[in-house]
């Protein structure tokens, strides 16, 4: 009978044999029976495009068949009848009631996450270019957060490296979401949407239409300073651009100290949220824990929150917060610059915090001894190191009121920056 008949949708008819028994020669089609495909793609949707599609080479088929006079007799419940009377309606009615369930998931997301203000905010802001990227582009940009795009875990969220619209960016999905990862994601969004600051990395948008929400940045490529400093051993870092990445960070805290408003303390300053790019350009990171400060108040009572070997002792102690809690974190990084040793860390069951080692050095009047061997080594380099261990050490100071603050500090290193360059020193603003 197939020998009659020639059709796109039809098996193709090669050839038979009668003797001894009757055998038929048809086409090989790899692709294994409608059935096995629609049991194996189960729990799966079947897109209503593809079911239509099945439905109509199905249905030319059989219109084929019958303007031959054939009828085909056999088209099996388990195949094409029960597809095209059962199978091919429920896919389409089930496809549509998925689509709407996710539709509403996402939207459901979206409100809860105040996006309609944010959008409504966004319209009002001139310049502002902040966006809501859609679930499906951060999967295609990630590959579905294939493990081999992660480039990094924190303390709250996992990051991935993705491409949109041709750029690297940086993907950052909270790990578990309860309500304070909830509150840190809205309140690192608000901050750093507002800001715009070369050594403050960029954020370009969110995605709230996901149950755990999603932040999307600019790309750092280097990582952290954390990883130059303690984990890439074999890269020599010249004093200048230790100065360099330090004159950098102290900038852009000096910016959110003085310049942003409200006034934002960081709160969680350190190497691991100091990223650096190709040109070695720090980039302040991380404002999951940062605090608004309340207008007018210099102070204010939290529950203490930070990174041992960065706290600030006076802040443990009172549980008050102040800019001059970063002034203090900032002067361990500057110490983990000059040292190349970490904050703290746990060495043959013995605890070891920098900022002790530095005074036990002190007391010793051998401060030289604990700074990374590199940079001393230098004679050239010793009137800079020189006033950089003084500045550390009033940063370190235990009382808050008495270290500078963190736009003095930013000048001194900028002043260091200028005396390495061999420039003249620039009209200082309360220069220490
Ligand atoms: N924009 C970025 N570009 C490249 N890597 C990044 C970027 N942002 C974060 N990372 C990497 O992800 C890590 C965790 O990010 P972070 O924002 O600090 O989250 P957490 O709150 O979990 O600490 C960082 O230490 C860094 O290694
Ligand atoms: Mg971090």
């Amino acid at each position: 009978m197939l020998s009659r008949v020639q059709h796109k949708n039809l098996v193709k008819f090669i050839g038979a044999c009668k003797e001894p028994v009757m055998v038929v020669v048809t086409e090989l089609l790899t692709g294994g029976s409608l059935r096995k495909y629609l049991v194996n793609m189960r729990p799966r949707c079947l897109e209503p495009r593809v079911a239509v599609g099945f439905a109509l080479d199905i249905a030319c088929a059989m219109d084929c068949l019958h303007s031959h006079g054939i009828i085909h007799r056999d088209l099996k419940p388990g195949v094409s009848i029960f597809f095209v009377i059962v199978l091919l309606p429920s896919s389409l009615v089930y496809c549509v009631y998925q689509r709407r369930k996710v539709a509403t998931i996402k939207r459901k997301y979206f409100q809860q996450y105040g996006g309609h203000l944010l959008l409504e905010e966004m319209k009002s802001e001139q310049g502002f270019s902040f966006r809501i990227f859609k679930e499906e582009e951060l999967i295609e940009a990630t590959n579905n957060f294939d493990e081999k795009n992660k480039v990094a875990e924190g303390g709250s969220g996992i990051v991935y490296r993705g491409t949109i619209d041709n750029k690297l960016v940086a993907i950052k999905k909270c790990k578990t979401i309860g309500e304070r990862e909830r509150k840190e994601f809205d309140k690192e969004m608000l901050i750093l949407s507002q800001l715009n600051h070369k050594n403050i990395v960029t954020i370009l948008g969110c995605c709230l239409e996901v149950e755990i929400p999603v932040l999307i940045y600019e790309f750092i490529s280097e990582g952290t300073l954390f990883d130059l400093l303690h984990r890439k051993c074999d890269v020599d870092i010249p004093l200048h651009t230790r100065l360099k990445i330090a004159q950098e960070t102290a900038e852009a805290l000096s910016y959110l100290h003085s310049w942003a408003s409200p006034i934002i303390v960081h709160r969680y300053v350190k190497s691991f949220n100091i990223l650096l790019d190709e040109n070695f350009v720090a980039k302040v990171s991380d404002f999951g824990a940062s605090v608004l400060t309340p207008s007018g108040e210099g102070q204010f009572v939290t529950h203490v929150q930070g990174t041992l070997g960065y706290l600030d002792p006076e802040y443990v102690q009172t549980g008050q917060l102040t800019v001059k809690s970063d002034v203090y974190s900032f002067s361990v990084v500057l110490l983990e610059l000059l040292t190349r040793k970490m904050a703290f860390c746990t060495e043959e069951l013995q605890v070891r915090s920098l900022v002790a080692d530095f005074y036990s050095a002190i007391k010793e009047n051998n401060v030289v001894a604990i700074l990374d061997v590199k940079i001393t080594g230098d004679e050239e380099n010793m009137d800079v190191i020189t006033k950089l261990v003084e500045l550390v050490r009033k940063c370190l100071h235990m009382e808050g009121e008495m270290r500078p603050e963190m736009r003095q500090v930013a000048a001194s290193l900028e002043a260091s920056v200028r005396a390495m360059n061999n420039l003249q020193p620039r009209e200082g603003i309360g220069l220490i």
